[in-house]
């Protein structure tokens, strides 16, 4: 017995070392942890418990047969975080560059349905060189398998992926079926064909960080949400994330005691919006000044900036945050802000996180641009995913709340269970100097001074059309509130809503606008 222990706690060493020394000592030189130091880092210390390890691949193509490859370039398991049990794969690229064939698939699959059984986030570490070229269909078959379960998992448990090195091809599209992408700054990459091939088809060049960089990502395309220096700020930033979302779908998202007192009155709040209705301010301030402690954290940072998404906790509870940015295209709505606001909010609805959308809205951006590239469709997104949503949703028009923008940043009668102003919101149909244009043209036109009359009819429009006390009377707006006692009535309102039930019809699933 004591021969066999020593063979298995042998090959136990053989496998934890990976694709060897030397190779190790490759990934460290590129700045990059190995597959079974990333999940060191990630999960309570001796809480991971890896499965598969002896799994190995079965292909005899182009002397196959005679490589080894130690847990067939992948490790997978479970453990805790921060208490919580989480699943995770690793891929290790120092085996056969992390590549995937048909039992480092089934390696991952395995923990995908275990994760989905037992209602627990997965994680997906992402290093690899793609599908294993001499496994040809098996490995592709393998990444299908991957694709299946991340969509068949979607909604029912939270899905992270990090990409930690090369991820290209079709493999790009497992990440992508998740809820949240991580990158890390000069080491990831992600693209569906890299620079050589699209040097050789259409001419361009472009080196692989400018065309699949976390900076592209995160700040062009929208595909990440969050990038970090190192692979040690990113497993950080993973496990914070970790805490504002439940298990699955099931449950409530973890609560914690703060210490910030929920009577808490903000006088800063009365003088943070400029009296002059064009001049912007920072919302983040505004966020800030409403959460627990005045910690934001935020999910798609870098990503169409004139919309803000992201998580704060109110008496301690996780809420999800959408909101207007006037600091940026002075807060309108384009294609890029809808994806993104759509996505938070659907993110939101499926795991149970309650939704406080903070308006200050001029309007959905005008443009030829934006009319050729679907603002139509993109906005959609944005009606349609608050409609969806059965959390409890609760919307404060802080300033500007104009036309199909003041729909789309949740209104009463797309579902708002609660909605209030600020004394100075102003919501209408338009921005009182498009409106006066329109309905005072005439006066404008036959007035000895134009100027002064249009002025004249700008003020007017504000002070009567453009007020919350409009949409108050009618009970679009719940109630009209001193700023600075935004924070207690905010979370009285989430209070009151925690019980809130809504049933959709029965169907099979929607046809939202993509
Ligand atoms: C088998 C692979 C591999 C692959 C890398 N390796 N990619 N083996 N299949 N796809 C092996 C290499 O042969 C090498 O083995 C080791 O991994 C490390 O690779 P290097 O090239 O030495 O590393 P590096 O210089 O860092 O370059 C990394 C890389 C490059 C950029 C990822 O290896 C590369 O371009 N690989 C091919 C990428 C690719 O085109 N994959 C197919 C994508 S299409 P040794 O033994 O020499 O150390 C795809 C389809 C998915 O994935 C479809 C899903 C629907």
């Amino acid at each position: 017995m004591k021969e066999k222990i020593q063979q298995l706690l042998d090959a136990e060493k053989k496998i934890k070392l990976g694709g060897g020394e030397e190779r190790i000592a490759k990934q460290h030189k590129s700045g990059k942890l190995t597959a079974r130091e990333r999940i060191n880092l990630l999960f309570d210390e001796g809480s991971f418990v890896e499965l598969d390890k002896f799994v190995e691949h079965r292909c005899t193509n182009f002397g196959m047969e005679k490589v080894k490859a130690p847990a067939d370039g992948v490790v997978t398991g479970y453990g805790t975080v921060n208490g919580r049990l989480v699943f995770a794969f690793a891929q290790d690229f120092t085996v056969l560059g992390g590549s995937l064939g048909e039992m480092h698939a089934s390696k991952i699959c395995k923990v995908q349905d275990m994760a989905l059984k037992m209602g627990a986030p997965i994680i997906g570490f992402n290093d690899s060189g793609g599908a294993r070229i001499q496994e040809g269909v098996d490995a592709l078959s393998g990444y299908g398998k991957i694709f299946y379960r991340n969509t068949i998992a979607s909604g029912s448990i939270p899905q992270i992926s990090v990409i930690m090195g090369p991820s290209a091809g079709g493999a790009v599209y497992s990440p992508a079926l998740t809820d949240f992408i991580f990158m890390v700054e000069n080491t990831s990459r992600m693209f569906i064909t890299g620079p050589q091939v699209i040097k050789s088809v259409t001419g361009q060049e472009v080196s692989q960080e400018e065309l699949g960089g976390a900076s592209t990502h995160n700040k062009v395309s929208g595909v990440a949400h969050f990038m970090d220096k190192t692979e040690e700020e990113c497993i950080e930033r993973i496990k914070e994330l970790l805490s504002f979302l439940p298990s699955n779908n099931l449950e409530d998202a973890p609560a914690f005691e703060t210490g910030d007192s929920i009577n808490r009155i903000e006088e800063g709040l009365n003088e943070i919006v400029p009296v002059n209705p064009n001049k912007p301010y920072d919302m983040k301030e505004v966020i800030k000044l409403i959460a627990d402690n005045g910690y934001f954290f935020e999910v798609h940072e870098y990503f169409a900036q004139n919309i803000i998404t992201g998580f704060i906790r109110l008496n301690g509870k996780p809420v999800g945050v959408v909101a207007n940015q006037p600091r940026i295209l002075a807060g309108c709505l384009d294609i890029n802000a809808s994806d993104k606001a759509a996505r938070f909010i659907r993110t939101c609805d499926a795991f149970n996180i309650p939704l406080l959308n903070l308006v200050d809205v001029p309007g959905f951006l005008p443009g030829v641009e934006q009319e050729y590239g679907g603002i139509i469709r993109h906005g959609a997104k944005m009606l349609y995913a608050y409609s969806e949503a059965t959390v409890p949703k609760v919307t404060l028009i802080i300033r500007k709340a104009y036309g199909g923008a003041y729909l789309a940043m949740c209104s009463k009668d797309l579902g708002a269970d609660q909605v209030f102003a600020w004394p100075n919101a102003e919501i209408a149909v338009m921005g009182p100097d498009g409106a006066a244009n329109i309905i005072f043209k005439k006066d404008i036109e036959n007035s000895d001074n134009p100027i002064e009359t249009r002025q004249e009819k700008i003020n007017e429009y504000r002070n009567t059309i453009a007020s919350p006390y409009i949409a108050a009377q009618r009970g679009f707006v719940d109630d009209v509130l001193v700023p600075s006692t935004t924070r207690p009535r905010l979370i009285s309102a989430f209070e009151m809503l925690e019980s809130k039930r809504e049933s959709r019809p029965a169907k099979k699933h929607g046809n939202m606008p993509l």
